[in-house]
């Protein structure tokens, strides 16, 4: 039997863009939403109509340019928003109305200063409302997490009435944990009538840095949408991360038997893509599509790595659309790794010469941060002159020879220029792993 589908709901150019810095303009918005479609996505939740008119032009021109995901607009619980999104989506060949209201005591007291039935009536209006315009209404209690769970349930159970066709589960203030929002879950699917026509959603923000194992947790325990965004851009700490529940659920399909439709390879590039539109950069140990995701510095970690990838790696770089792993020469490097570069970089030596040059090696790195090759030059030249050379490894020809010679499969290519690389980098892809042997005198050596 076929594992559960689950639906990617991309909201980055919606709660994504929410976050301090990361405002998009329409052709932005359009350029994005072109390759999140590339990426495979279900849903793309285009904007807010109501906020400005930049956003409903936004959502009105990827409605028009992006036909084959449903395109979501977000309206709150009152006419004009939901009348607002309605006319925004009017090209979209799938469209959805999301419309939302806050059902915490904390929000109904504090902010919308509304009684718990007025709050059960308005959602159950707005969302009968929207069905007249649209077949796709998703409906949000903001702050469901914080709210009185026999509460939710009756407004869940109203908007199912109205006509609701997703119920989406916000942690709102990221405020939950694994196991209680594993039980709402539960609790939802089992106790809320009528909700085995509907589709249940997380939306899960990561003030604790919980977002992603709460999304988990949450399609573990029923929901069938999970709501993310590329980075974990959005309000505050974020959303939680696609690029990181897609993978999630691809490596660990023992533990998370469920299939998306993303295309995994498009993930760095559309990753990319973002960080140049938005200037944001992502932090460089960010999981999967950092530039830290798939480097190594450390020796051990190093001559595992030129051994076996699977040591250090639990999913391929290609995989997510890196070009290739890396290894970064710093002050916890080995020799294994030193000579490797030494050679790419045109000189060779036997042990007991590298044994000098890691010696050197070692207290420059200790000095300074990052060991750019230029360093790496200086220090080989100092101990040894010139002696040592020999031609620098080409890719290129190394490719032809392998051409000529009739190979069916090329050397893949080195990581590519203009890929992060403030450190003396070396790309795996060059290195042939019979130059190392598994003796545990050549790991110790190694390191
Ligand atoms: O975090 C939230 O509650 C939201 C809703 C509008 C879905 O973004
Ligand atoms: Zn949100």
């Amino acid at each position: 039997m076929d594992s559960p589908r689950i639906t990617i709901f991309d909201t980055t150019l919606r709660d994504g863009e929410q976050s301090p810095g990361c405002s998009m303009n329409v052709q932005e918005k359009v350029r994005l939403a072109r390759q999140l479609d590339r990426l495979g996505v279900d849903v793309i939740e285009a904007g807010f109509p109501i906020a400005s008119d930049g956003d409903f032009a936004a959502v009105q021109a990827v409605a028009a340019a992006v036909p084959r995901p449903v395109i979501a607009a977000l309206a709150r619980a009152a006419r004009h928003d939901i009348e607002r999104a309605s006319q925004a989506l009017g090209a979209a060949v799938r469209p959805r109305i999301h419309v939302f209201l806050a059902t915490s005591d904390i929000h109904l007291q504090h902010k919308l200063r509304i009684s718990r039935q007025q709050c059960v009536d308005q959602a159950a209006e707005s969302v009968r409302l929207a069905r007249t315009f649209c077949d796709d209404v998703e409906f949000s209690p903001e702050d469901a997490t914080r709210t009185e769970p026999e509460f939710l349930f009756q407004v869940l159970e109203a908007v199912i009435q109205a006509g609701a066709t997703t119920l989406n589960i916000p942690d709102t203030v990221g405020y939950t944990v694994p196991a209680e929002f594993g039980e709402l879950n539960r609790n939802i699917r089992e106790r809320v009538r009528g909700v085995e026509g509907v589709t249940i959603s997380t939306h899960c923000h990561n003030d604790l840095g919980l977002a992603v194992a709460n999304s988990l947790v949450g399609v573990a325990n029923g929901a069938r949408q999970v709501e993310c965004t590329i980075n974990g851009i959005g309000e505050r700490a974020g959303n939680a991360s696609l690029e990181e529940i897609v993978m999630s659920l691809r490596v660990r399909a023992d533990r998370y038997p469920y299939q998306t439709s993303v295309a995994s390879e498009e993930l760095y590039p559309t990753s990319q893509l973002l960080e140049e539109i938005t200037g944001i950069p992502v932090q460089p140990n960010k999981a999967i599509i950092g530039r830290n995701a798939f480097a190594h510095e450390a020796g051990i970690h190093q001559d595992g790595m030129l051994k076996n990838r699977l040591t250090y790696e639990i999913m391929t770089p290609q995989s997510v659309g890196v070009p290739d792993s890396k290894l970064v020469l710093g002050k916890h490097s080995g020799r294994h790794a030193l000579s490797l570069r030494c050679e790419q970089l045109g000189y060779r030596f036997e042990r007991r010469e590298l044994d000098e040059i890691y010696r050197r090696f070692v207290v420059l790195a200790d000095q300074i941060k990052t060991v750019h090759d230029h360093h790496l030059l200086e220090l080989v030249r100092e101990a040894y002159g010139e002696s040592h050379r020999i031609p620098p490894r080409r890719v290129e020809s190394e490719q032809a020879a392998a051409v000529a010679a009739g190979a069916e499969e090329l050397p893949r290519k080195p990581f590519p220029v203009g890929a992060p690389s403030d450190f003396s980098v070396i790309g795996l892809n060059t290195v042939p792993a019979s130059e190392h042997n598994l003796e545990q005198e050549d790991y110790l050596w190694g390191v």
